[in-house]
């Protein structure tokens, strides 16, 4: 069949890359686009430009080449309803609808739905104006936890030490700072603990545990400085223990699962968890109706089960059909490679040289990247490469990503050098212990 995927992204290279190994993909007719895709997408697919907010501009499209699977990769276009336009006309998506992706882009939906459905969570108050909002903050401890109710690119999440600090962000929130999207705000208890995510794949009623993976979202060593999209990720997370995974399974994840079945809006695609494992056990911060970057990254490294299959049979409420996901036992780990100023203003057009560093099994990742008009591969965004390699320990794994980094020819590019710091120091620990 054809497909067709949604996306420029890291994330999206490693989704084309799978992808084009798929049975779905393995006749001679059959082709993968992306829209509008990338220098390493390109690779992989045939790269056509689609402005996907207009719905009738892609289902034409969808006809003309007869897609028989969308796949979306960001949030954004589901968000807006673009799988709910693709399904009335027929065409088979991978991705949530409208109603469901409100997991992600609305945060005050699914705190209420945690709430119906007992699913641990931080208690919180949803606010409508800069009023109600402060007098709510006087039934919260600080650190206050502060959230801008709709999508804002990852960056509407504010932690504030003291009083003041919250009443300006809450100001800021309400005064447009994020757009709509601060139209509302939710304010949530602090939690405290170690992150990771977990992912699973559902058609609405059956569910398959996907992987997980931790993310380093500081752009800094150390985790410090400004928040980012993700400076590198490892998958799996050990943290989640098999105990931890089944409770998270159980308590968070088929409970929402069911409740949105059952209340008329089926959740089907990816859902992304992020998870806090607190002393009380582990607690969703948030849900994502998309797989993360990088984290996608690690998950399609590890990845052994055809992911055309997967997603076709999400798409066309058929996964109880699918066998469990095979994954490899190895670890996978990506460093993001940005250009100079992200998470500001990164530096466009830096040359980039890359040929010698898939020699030994790595995989480097586009994200920001362009070719410029003498055909030369620049820098084009903030996140630009995702080098992703395997071991069988995260240290083995760190060592490999980075022999591979240190091949890249970048000079307006940084990394951080300290991906999976968390594991390597608990694997040191475990070797002396
Ligand atoms: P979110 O966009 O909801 O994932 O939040 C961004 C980041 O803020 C998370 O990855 C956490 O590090 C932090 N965070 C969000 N909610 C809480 C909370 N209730 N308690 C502690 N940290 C939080
Ligand atoms: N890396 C975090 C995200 O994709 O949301």
């Amino acid at each position: 069949m054809n497909i067709l995927l949604l996306g420029s992204g890291g994330r999206e290279h490693a989704l084309a890359w799978k992808l084009a190994q798929s049975r779905l993909l393995a006749g001679t007719e059959d082709k993968l686009y992306a829209a509008p895709g990338n220098p390493g997408i390109a690779d992989h697919a045939t790269c056509v430009a689609l402005d996907v907010t207009d719905h009738g501009g892609v289902i034409a499209f969808c006809e003309e080449h007869r897609i028989g699977l969308v796949v979306v990769g960001p949030e954004a276009p589901l968000v807006d309803g673009l799988a709910d336009s693709l399904r009335g006309e027929g065409i088979a998506v991978f991705g949530p609808s409208r109603a469901a992706a409100q997991l992600e882009g609305s945060k005050g939906f699914t705190k209420d739905l945690c709430q119906r459905a007992g699913i641990p969570t931080a208690g919180y108050v949803r606010t409508a104006s800069l009023e109600e909002a402060r007098r709510a903050l006087g039934g919260f401890a600080p650190p206050y936890v502060l959230k801008a109710d709709g999508l804002a690119a990852g960056k509407g999440v504010v932690i504030a030490d003291t009083r003041e600090e919250a009443e300006a962000a809450l100001a800021d929130m309400f005064g447009g700072q994020f757009g709509a999207a601060g139209a509302e705000v939710v304010i949530e208890e602090f939690m405290a603990g170690e992150e990771a995510s977990f992912f699973a794949l559902t058609d609405g009623a059956t569910v398959l545990p996907f992987g997980s993976a931790q993310d380093h979202k500081r752009v800094g060593d150390g985790d410090t400085g400004p928040n980012t999209g993700g400076m590198g990720a490892y998958s799996p997370a050990r943290v989640l223990t098999p105990t931890l995974h089944g409770e998270v399974l159980e308590r968070i994840i088929l409970p929402t699962v069911r409740t949105m079945a059952e209340e008329g809006t089926p959740y089907s695609g990816v859902l992304f968890a992020g998870l806090m494992l607190t002393d009380q056990g582990p607690k969703l911060i948030e849900y994502n109706c998309r797989f993360g970057d990088p984290e996608c990254q690690v998950l399609m490294m590890r990845l052994e089960s055809d992911l055309g299959e997967l997603m076709y049979a999400c798409a066309t409420n058929a996964l109880a059909s699918q066998p469990p996901v095979r994954r490899s036992r190895q670890t996978a780990l990506t460093v993001v490679m940005a250009a100079s100023g992200y998470p500001g203003t990164p530096d466009k057009g830096g040359q980039i040289d890359l040929d010698a560093a898939e020699t030994d099994g790595a995989k480097v990742f586009h994200a920001g990247t362009a070719l410029d008009e003498q055909g030369a591969l620049v820098a084009s965004g903030g996140r630009v490469l995702s080098v992703t390699a395997t071991g069988s320990t995260v240290t083995e794994a760190q060592a490999a990503a980075y022999a591979a980094v240190d091949k890249i020819d970048f000079k307006s590019g940084f990394c951080r050098r300290d991906i999976g710091w968390r594991e390597v120091a608990r694997e040191l620990a475990g070797e002396a212990g």
